[in-house]
């Protein structure tokens, strides 16, 4: 099968070194960063397009763009991981519609084309045959899609529950477990690549928010938006707060909840007693659904990094081979 990979930050590139890695039977036939672009049909050569990028920041022809690649390079799958812009979605959701316009599939990690226009790309998928999936959004490598749309497949999803945000979970336990002051956790944070590319998403909540749409969206069909979310950050947090939760037993996460039947929608700091199912530390994320035939369900991974969301994107490109590609 033939991917085009738009994006060679931290998700792009770890697809990458995993399709060195492995003989996963999949072909890069396209790639983008943002200054230059390649094609090839019968296969670009990986271990270089590593090496040039490490070398000289970019990846090839300067005078071939993305829209190019979208347009003209000869793919089954468009594995589209630009970074996320929450307010416009684009780029990316023009290239999304343009691959789907083509009769491509589309798999993403962006988060921004999926909480503004979930709906209306799923229906222009539909119509043209195509799959457009989304796993990498949400939880990293945690497949909560695949759960929601297989395992769970019948049950009523009543409430959720979670950790979607890998570099406030790492910041809030390096705070508590080492006495670092925010600055030096979210420095920490980034370096790791866990942080978005404007990480004032991360700590601000916005990022776990659009998450929260994305899981809304896709469980109950509502067409919530970003706005709909009571947002708090933890950028106001100190050091002497989580202390304060430590002398109680307690510890302090970012939970974003859902629960339409009450009306509540929203992200905020909250104190949870140190065994509740949700906290987990690092860049785990947790995730915890309410369902009427299944119950509780908690699934916790590994919630950002780059071969973590780089398992979440192969999976939805070899789901589409299974499904698709060979026809069953
Ligand atoms: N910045 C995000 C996080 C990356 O920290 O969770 C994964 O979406």
């Amino acid at each position: 099968m033939k991917l085009a990979i738009l994006g060679m930050g931290a998700v792009g590139r770890g697809i990458l070194e995993v399709l060195d890695g492995k003989e996963l039977g999949l072909t890069v036939t396209g790639l983008a960063d943002s200054k230059s672009g390649l094609m090839d049909r019968d296969g670009i050569h990986i271990e270089e397009v590593l090496a040039a990028k490490r070398e000289r920041g970019f990846c090839g022809d300067k005078y071939i763009s993305a829209t190019d690649i979208v347009e003209q390079a000869d793919y089954d799958v468009l594995v589209e991981v630009t970074p996320t812009d929450a307010r416009t979605g684009e780029p990316a959701t023009g290239f999304i519609k343009a691959a789907i316009g083509r009769g491509k599939h589309v798999v993403t990690s962006n988060k921004g084309p999926v909480a503004l226009h979930h709906a209306v790309l799923q229906s222009m998928a539909r119509k043209h045959g195509v799959a457009f999936r989304y796993e990498a959004t949400v939880g990293g490598a945690i497949p909560i899609m695949h759960t929601l749309e297989h395992g769970l497949a019948g049950n009523r999803v009543l409430a959720v529950f979670g950790i979607l945000n890998g570099t406030c979970n790492f910041i809030l336990t390096r705070m508590a477990a080492e006495n670092l002051t925010y600055d030096q956790a979210l420095l920490e944070a980034r370096e790791m690549g866990y942080a978005e590319a404007d990480p004032t998403y991360d700590v601000k909540g916005i990022d776990a928010a659009i998450k929260l749409v994305i899981l809304s969206n896709t469980i109950w069909k509502r067409n919530v938006k970003l706005d709909d979310v009571g947002i708090t950050g933890i950028d106001m947090l100190t050091t002497d707060a989580l202390r304060l939760a430590e002398e109680q037993h307690c510890t302090i996460r970012l939970i974003a909840e859902a629960v339409p039947e009450r009306g509540i929608l929203r992200v905020a700091p909250r104190v949870l007693p140190k065994n509740h199912p949700l906290v987990v530390d690092g860049s785990l994320n947790a995730i915890t659904l309410e369902t009427d035939m299944a119950g509780e369900i908690t699934l916790i991974g590994k919630g950002a990094g780059s071969r973590e969301t780089a398992s979440a994107i192969i999976g939805d490109v070899l789901f589409i081979r299974e499904m698709h590609v060979r026809g069953h």
